[in-house]
């Protein structure tokens, strides 16, 4: 959908339901769920979630896309058009995807590798403990899988995204899904007797995922998992950061938001907890406890040896399974940098195709200097949040945990006191629809979520 072209609607609500599916479900759903639930413990981090989800990220879903089929603007635009003052929180927003641009081709690189894996036949050297570390660290082939990744993105934006990506999830999204489960059952089953002898099952891992461990829990452990729980929410999401703002812009008003809205949240965490429920079992089954913190690198370390135990199939799977989370990645690549164009359309007043070729190249060189974060610049970076980062962590920490409690407590700030909860109300009842979940809405919006914003800001900033 192009923000430039006026009266751009979706044909139906179940085009929009799968576009603002297929923006949400991505990389975040597959490669960084499961590797902070690993990081962060399994069951504590999956039950912090779920409560998120249906408290703040209902809330702010339901803000972002009320706001922008109310105002009828993109989001550099809608703020300021329901209140002059706050016009600088578009162009705030606006600095979210732009980061998260830079390092997210990188990671849809790393996905394209595998899928040149399966195709080369290597999957037996992928299984390997030292093949993705060998890999990321090396100086061109991530480079050069990074750059066919954006240059397909960049394509797709050129082309315009209009008719395609509203095509493309629809056949993507139930896919994936599909995959996901048979791959989760598989890892349940899975069962391995490491050097020492130590035998472990899937099914043992499952309960490491699921069972919530309080023992030795503190108050500062506590609040960095609701960190990176609410980090992942909204990158999960992709709220805060205007895309949402600009898919409600074009949503017709009949449809009613609010069973679009929990149908997205569902999908978005149904795909992220299966996909945990693939990846954790595995990671506990093959490397044991400490496997669980290996951070970004666990979908890449852990899937290869589940593929490579599945013998000849896993070949095939191992193919398959690359190739839809390469379009899952695509369809949010693909939200973000249209995001990027188009309101750089708006301000420059320049051409799609222009545009497009300007914020390809700008993209292009950051991530490379992403990419060389694993060689050249490498360094070592102790976090807020307890953790130890590169460059794609820091740029990561950078929107996820930082700028987004920012815009969230500022957009909250503006719906809860400024123009009060009755205005979106308003929009979410258009037309006799129910609004689903009001009580809690106002609350959250209003007193929750500020508070807990600006407490996670504050912690962000490494001040708790
Ligand atoms: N929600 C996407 C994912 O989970 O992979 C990532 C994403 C898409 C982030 C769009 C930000 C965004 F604007």
């Amino acid at each position: 959908m192009s923000q430039s072209k006026k009266g751009a609607k979706f044909t139906s609500s179940l085009g929009f339901i799968l576009t603002a599916a297929g923006s949400a479900v991505g990389v975040g759903n597959i490669w960084r769920f499961p590797y902070l639930a690993a990081r962060d413990g399994g069951g504590l981090f999956i039950l912090i979630y779920l409560i998120l989800v249906v408290t703040f990220g209902f809330t702010l879903l339901t803000s972002d896309i009320a706001f922008g089929r109310k105002t009828g603007q993109n989001a550099l635009r809608a703020y300021g058009t329901a209140n002059k003052k706050w016009n600088f929180l578009g162009k705030i927003t606006f600095l979210v995807p732009a980061i998260i641009m830079t390092y997210y081709s990188v990671i849809g690189g790393w996905v394209l590798k595998y899928v040149a894996v399966y195709i080369t036949g290597d999957k037996a050297e992928a299984a390997s403990d030292s093949y993705f570390m060998d890999f990321v660290t090396s100086k061109i082939s991530p480079v050069v899988f990074m750059l066919i990744f954006l240059a397909i993105t960049a394509f797709i934006v050129y082309c315009g995204v209009e008719k395609g990506i509203e095509r493309f999830s629809k056949f993507v999204m139930p896919g994936l899904l599909v995959m996901i489960i048979a791959i989760a059952i598989y890892s349940l089953t899975l069962k391995h007797t490491d050097a020492s002898g130590a035998a472990r099952t899937g099914l043992e891992g499952l309960a490491v995922y699921l069972i919530p461990d309080f023992s030795g829990l503190t108050v500062g452990r506590f609040l960095n998992i609701l960190l990176d729980a609410m980090s992942q929410l909204f990158f999960s999401l992709s709220v805060s950061m205007g895309i949402m703002v600009t898919y409600g812009s074009y949503v017709s008003k009949e449809t009613d938001l609010s069973s679009s809205i929990s149908k997205i949240e569902l999908f978005d965490t149904g795909v992220a907890l299966l996909a945990g429920m693939m990846i954790i079992p595995a990671v506990y089954v093959f490397s044991g406890i400490d496997g669980m913190s290996s951070g970004p690198s666990l979908m890449f370390v852990s899937l290869p040896k589940v593929f490579e135990s599945m013998g000849g199939a896993g070949t095939f799977i191992g193919l398959i399974f690359f190739l839809m989370v390469t379009f899952a990645a695509l369809t949010s690549s693909v939200s973000i940098m249209e995001t990027l164009v188009a309101n750089c359309m708006e301000i420059f007043h320049s051409t799609r195709k222009k545009t497009s070729l300007i914020i390809g190249i700008l993209s292009l060189a950051a991530s490379v200097l992403i990419c060389l974060g694993y060689n050249i610049f490498y360094f070592e970076l102790k976090l807020p949040n307890g953790s130890v980062g590169q460059l794609l962590d820091v740029m990561d920490y950078i929107s996820n945990s930082f700028l987004m409690p920012l815009t969230s407590l500022l957009s909250c700030i503006l719906i809860g006191w400024v123009l009060k909860p009755k205005w979106i109300q308003e929009e979410m009842e258009y037309g006799g629809k129910k609004f689903r979940r009001k009580r809690l809405y106002s609350c959250m919006v209003k007193y929750i979520a500020p508070v807990i914003m600006a407490v996670l800001f504050i912690q962000s900033v490494g001040l708790l």
